[in-house]
């Protein structure tokens, strides 16, 4: 277990807090979506409430060591005061670090708060430069790691910075580590893992590692079209990942010696081009027409993993079903969602593409958790140890 803004006297106390607020913005500036922003939030009305002096950092986008204004935080600095009810102070250094924002965070009171401008502007922040890391501890006396969605990057403000200060976990990291830890570790039974998106390639370690925990898993998406090349379907203009043919036959031949179920879907809707107008039918997964491409899971198997996800004591989602950005292979994907909706079980969302869907289809309060980390989930659902995560002080 690792320690907490709860485990340590923070009043008074000048405290840095690693936030990821890599927020979608729109050409005008506009913040689209402020899920991340949102989940940051208990963490720092827990520091306002303990006289602690807040000093909020984070990165927006990969800038590269450059700095570019398109990946201002100011949009987000307007976000936070607006959410708090109180003047969060920003300063646009394009060092991130400079004079008056040392004065400025050296003459905070109790309850302030101020947000430092993007630390990719500092080429030493992806670098993990010890140099950044300890500018960044020079301004407080303790630091708090409350991005999750940036714990499997070890970056001078994600993993250095806790060679200089108390390092200490926010509550956001709290509970995506008890929600998807619970969720691999001491699931409700039976676990059922549904996996989906584009490449088989990026799912391999996640799939290992599942295969040693789920009683079931099912497999949507654009990598499913590999597991039926592996099995000698014809995909017709289907997306295959050829280089992982024969790892999905072994990945079904080790679900199989596990007595793990794996779930292929039993139809898709094809279409005669990546299009959402194009024409397109449903037909069974191994008679895809030769000149289709299957873009969405069917009826068939839109059955097939509602029933399995009825019977669920825990389900973990990670990728869409289908093309769901176009509405007309959109339905296999906001299936699932509802059947997650429905069903009674501990249901735990993958950051990224599911939890979009999720959110997009408005089944997003009726999950037990939506994970706000992306490839941070999919690192730890690998059963990897973040990097973030690993530097903070055991209780
Ligand atoms: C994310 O959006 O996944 C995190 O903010 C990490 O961003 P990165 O992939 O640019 O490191």
């Amino acid at each position: 277990m690792k320690k907490t803004v709860r485990d340590i006297d923070l009043a008074g106390k000048r405290v840095i807090v690693r936030c990821d607020f890599n927020v979608p913005i729109d050409g005008e500036g506009r913040i689209t979506d402020e899920t991340r922003i949102v989940g940051a939030l208990p963490t720092i009305r827990f520091l306002i409430a303990q006289g602690a002096k807040t000093i909020l950092m984070s990165h927006m986008g990969r800038p590269d060591g450059e700095v570019d204004l398109k990946y201002t935080l100011k949009p987000v600095a307007e976000s936070l005061s607006a959410h708090l009810s109180q003047e969060v102070l920003f300063i646009s250094s394009p060092v991130v670090v400079d004079d008056a924002v040392r004065a400025a965070a050296a003459g905070l009171a109790g309850g302030d708060v101020m947000l430092l401008e993007n630390l990719r502007f500092r080429k030493g922040e992806t670098k993990n430069d010890a140099a950044f890391a300890q500018e960044l501890a020079e301004l407080a006396d303790v630091w708090v790691n409350d991005a999750f969605g940036t714990a499997h990057r070890a970056h001078a403000s994600t993993a250095g910075i806790a060679a200089y200060l108390p390092a200490v976990s926010g509550f956001l990291i709290e509970k995506e580590v008890k929600f998807l830890g619970d969720a691999i570790e001491h699931p409700r039974r039976p676990l059922v893992a549904i996996l989906g998106g584009a490449k088989v390639g990026d799912k391999i370690p996640v799939i290992e590692n599942l295969l040693t925990k789920v009683d079931s898993l099912l497999i949507g998406g654009g990598m499913a079209y590999t597991f039926f090349k592996a099995r000698g379907y014809e995909i017709g203009m289907s997306i295959l990942d050829e280089t992982h043919t024969e790892m999905a036959a072994s990945l079904e031949r080790a679900a199989k010696e596990r007595g793990v179920a794996l779930l292929l879907p039993a139809d898709v809707k094809a279409a005669t081009a990546f299009a959402n107008d194009a024409e397109a039918g449903f037909c069974d997964a191994d008679k895809i027409p030769a000149d289709r491409m299957g873009l969405d899971i069917g009826p068939k198997t839109v059955a097939l993993f509602t029933e399995k996800i009825r019977a669920a004591g825990t389900v973990i989602w990670n990728g869409p079903m289908g093309v769901f950005e176009m509405p007309n292979f959109a339905e296999g994907t906001k299936a699932v969602a509802q059947a997650l909706a429905e069903s009674g079980a501990v249901t735990v969302i993958g950051g990224g593409d599911s939890a979009a869907a999720v959110e997009q289809f408005g089944y997003g309060d009726r999950m037990s958790h939506i994970s706000t980390g992306g490839g941070a989930s999919l690192e730890f659902l690998e059963g990897k140890l973040l990097p973030g995560i690993a530097v903070l002080e055991d209780k």
